[in-house]
């Protein structure tokens, strides 16, 4: 089939390169020369594992090409998507700013039978606006249809979230724009999920607070195994064998972060909100992630008296691994914290370093895990990259001064760290 897909962010690009790969034509839209160079090179703008690769063959086969060319694009394809950010206003609200442009530039453009998917995470409605404003800009309605396909990949495994998804969701007044997309996948043979425009929006707004909700749970029993002297390891494993809670996202840590959670819990609240309904339960859920990051700073803190002085060592950057990704970035509450407070950073990430650097261009940077430790008071995991799991913990206490680490991945056991002479300190465990 012919794609158009407007946006080359994760969700776009991702969205463009597997398509073209499945077989269809498709030409990825972008405002921005500096992207559609790099792409046109065959550079992913992103870090992405395996994003390369396919964009490398899309480009050799001619399946995939670039232009910013919005009009041409719609003209050329039969689905259009609108993959752009939605970023959360001041308020919380999602800023559909770019959903709106877009679709008024579709809405110009349309010519011919054209069904315009909305991939971008938008509130409950949303779908019906770019209706409306396909409509306003002259589009004749018997021509398009406006399908939600909310997109649920996530960050450093993108590729195969997409080729092998749970299910795959559309929303559609109209089920023969369902069926052309029920199409366009078949060959992914994943569960399909056809029903109504608000229903998909909703679904992708519940799936994202279920799991943030699942996590902040977890890390809510993290604080009780502290004070109770429990392990809130074997108390995730007990409870998630049980097959209605599942074992998935019961990992405590320092808190959920990334593009899509904050975002998309602060839209679910604003959105029931906006409909009359006080969603107070992902309120709390939302505080228990900011309390979980700073209580354990606050034990950092006191177990050094203070961070006057002190350098602490930070091992990762990025909200989590296998991404560059450093929006609701833990590490970032850390460094704020650190330096507001008269301590230094030392910090290591394998490829997040320049995102940080554009925000803290004077903390110290090293090249290396083990450049880390020296004249470090503690050394604090913030992103557990699998390189991390596999270290010599024996070589990196070694040139550690304080020789106290901050475990706040639960990447390493007590014993490990112990016997390499660290004290250690974690979450949900003594
Ligand atoms: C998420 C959703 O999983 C995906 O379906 C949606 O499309 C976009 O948002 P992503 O943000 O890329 O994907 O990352 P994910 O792996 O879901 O992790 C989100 C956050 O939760 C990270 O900060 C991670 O560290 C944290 N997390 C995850 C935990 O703290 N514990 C867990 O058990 C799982």
């Amino acid at each position: 089939m012919k794609v158009a897909v407007v946006g080359t962010g994760y969700v776009g690009l991702v969205t463009g390169v597997v398509l073209a790969d499945l077989g269809n034509q498709v030409i990825c839209v972008d405002k921005d020369q500096r992207k559609l160079e790099m792409l046109r090179k065959g550079q992913p703008p992103i870090y992405e594992p395996g994003v390369e690769e396919l964009l490398k063959r899309g480009l050799k086969s001619g399946n995939f090409t670039v232009t910013d060319d919005i009009a041409a694009a719609v003209k050329a394809s039969e689905i259009v998507y609108i993959a752009v950010g939605t970023p959360p206003a001041e308020d919380g609200t999602p800023d559909l700013t770019a959903v709106r442009a877009v679709a008024t530039a579709i809405g110009k453009a349309i010519d011919k039978p054209t069904v315009v998917v909305n991939k971008s995470t938008v509130p409950v409605g949303s779908g019906d606006m770019v209706e409306n404003i396909l409509r306003e800009q002259g589009a004749d309605p018997e021509l398009f249809d406006v399908v939600s396909n909310p997109e649920f990949l996530r960050e450093g495994s993108a590729i195969s979230d997409t080729l092998r998804p749970d299910r795959i969701v559309i929303g559609a007044k109209r089920k023969e724009a369902a069926i052309k997309l029920v199409e366009l996948y078949a060959t992914l043979e994943a569960p399909m999920i056809v029903t109504d425009l608000n229903s998909a929006e909703l679904i992708k707004y519940g799936a994202n607070s279920f799991l943030a909700m699942k996590i902040s749970f977890i890390n809510a029993l993290s604080r009780i195994c502290e004070l109770c002297d429990a392990n809130v390891a074997d108390v995730a494993r007990g409870m998630g064998s049980d097959a209605r809670i599942g074992k998935q996202f019961l990992s405590a840590g320092l808190g959920w972060g990334g593009s899509c959670f904050p975002k998309d819990v602060q839209g679910m609240v604003k959105t029931a909100e906006r409909f009359g309904y006080d969603f107070g339960l992902m309120n709390e859920v939302i505080q228990i992630n900011e309390d979980q990051t700073h209580a354990f700073i606050d034990r950092l803190e006191k177990r050094l008296g203070g961070f006057e002085g002190k350098t602490i060592g930070l091992m990762g950057l990025a909200f989590k691994p296998n991404t560059d990704d450093i929006r609701d970035a833990k590490a970032l509450v850390i460094i704020d914290r650190v330096l507001k407070s008269g301590g230094f950073i030392r910090a290591y990430d394998p490829v997040a370093e320049e995102n940080v650097r554009e925000i803290y261009p004077d903390i110290t940077y090293v090249q290396s895990v083990y450049e880390i430790p020296a004249n470090a008071d503690a050394i604090v995991v913030v992103t557990e990259w699998n390189e991390f799991r596999q270290l010599s913990l024996d070589r990196l206490a070694s040139s550690c001064k304080g020789k106290i680490l901050f475990d706040g991945r639960r990447i390493y056991t007590r014993k490990q760290a112990e016997e390499a002479g660290f004290e250690y300190h974690t979450i949900g465990s003594r």
